[in-house]
């Protein structure tokens, strides 16, 4: 049953915006990643997902797809963001059979609760490899594509770019480290890790007309990370808190996403938009 329209995207988008675009996700089969990817193949895009799950994955491309007819999104399960080959693999298959990567999202992520005591170094390693090395081996597997998307439609700010412009990525980060959080040590670093290493690519790649961004969401309610990892007693408590006083949606994430992609984001690169309701800000107030 396909989701409706008005539970992953906001009316205020304009349908088409991102024809002939391509967006490459990993993670793409969770809740927020796939929203992400719903929300763009509504507005025009193709797409290919990744995940190591690959049931999951391939059921959650054949899911997008009913977001538009006539839309292509290809899902490929066993591709392992630690391991740069099949990433690399992946991207290329996505160049091949969708016609270019013209957008990524590196949204794949490790989370689970444990205090620092009882944090194996295999097990911080993990987080750090999924979130950091994962994001890396991301942008490296993408960028010769991403280039090439950029200087496709690259413009000197003067002349209209005719079809929107490509090459541009977005990370999905947290708040957490902010302000660090009891029993999240390894997502706390591993999410600063992430936020640094967007700012670097948007540095050192921005000469090529690529712009790399970084999304920060907050408490979303509905996705794997709050059912797994938020005690129902903390959320009522951290609802009070929230100033929005509720949860975010996952409606909200896609609203960022394409905003990020689409031309009225054109100069923005390095940044981060943090998409909470302002909790963050209320970290640590009782
Ligand atoms: C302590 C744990 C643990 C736990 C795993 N480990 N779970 N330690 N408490 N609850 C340890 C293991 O014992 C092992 O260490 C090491 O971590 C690696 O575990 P594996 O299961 O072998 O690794 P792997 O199969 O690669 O799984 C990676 C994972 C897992 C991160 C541990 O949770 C995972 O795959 N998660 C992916 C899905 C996910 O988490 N999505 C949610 C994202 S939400 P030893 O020493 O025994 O070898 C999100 C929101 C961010 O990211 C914002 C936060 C608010």
């Amino acid at each position: 049953m396909p989701v409706p329209k008005n539970e992953y995207l906001s009316e205020v988008w304009k349908d088409g915006i991102f024809n002939n675009k391509v967006v490459f996700c990993t993670g793409g089969a969770g809740t927020i990643c796939s929203a992400q990817v719903r929300a763009l193949v509504h507005l025009g895009a193709n797409a290919c997902i990744v995940g190591r799950n690959v049931e999951k994955t391939e059921r959650m491309a054949k899911d997008i797809a009913t977001a538009r007819s006539g839309a292509k999104v290809i899902g490929l399960g066993a591709v392992d963001v630690r391991d740069p080959n099949s990433l690399n693999k992946a991207a290329a298959r996505c160049a091949t059979e969708l016609g270019s990567l013209d957008f990524v999202i590196a949204g794949a992520a490790g989370n689970f609760l444990a205090p620092m005591t009882q944090l194996s170094t295999n097990a911080f390693k993990s987080v750090m490899d999924i979130d950091v090395l994962g994001s890396y081996n991301t942008v490296k597997a993408t960028l010769p594509y991403l280039a090439q998307s950029a200087g496709k439609h690259q413009s000197d700010g003067t002349t209209p770019c005719p079809s929107g412009t490509g090459g541009r990525i977005i990370f999905v980060s947290a708040t957490i480290h902010y302000t660090g959080l009891p029993l999240q040590t390894h997502v706390s670093v591993a999410k600063a890790g992430v936020d640094a290493l967007a700012q670097a690519v948007a540095i050192e790649q921005g000469p090529l007309g690529i712009t790399s961004n970084v999304i920060a969401p907050g408490p979303i309610g509905g996705t794997e990370g709050m059912e797994r990892l938020a005690r129902p007693e903390d959320l009522t408590a951290s609802k009070k808190r929230i100033p929005a006083g509720r949860l975010g949606t996952v409606k909200e994430i896609a609203d960022a996403t394409v905003y990020l992609f689409s031309d009225a984001a054109n100069y923005v690169n390095g940044e981060t938009l943090v998409v909470d309701g302002g909790a963050w800000r209320t970290h640590g107030v009782n």
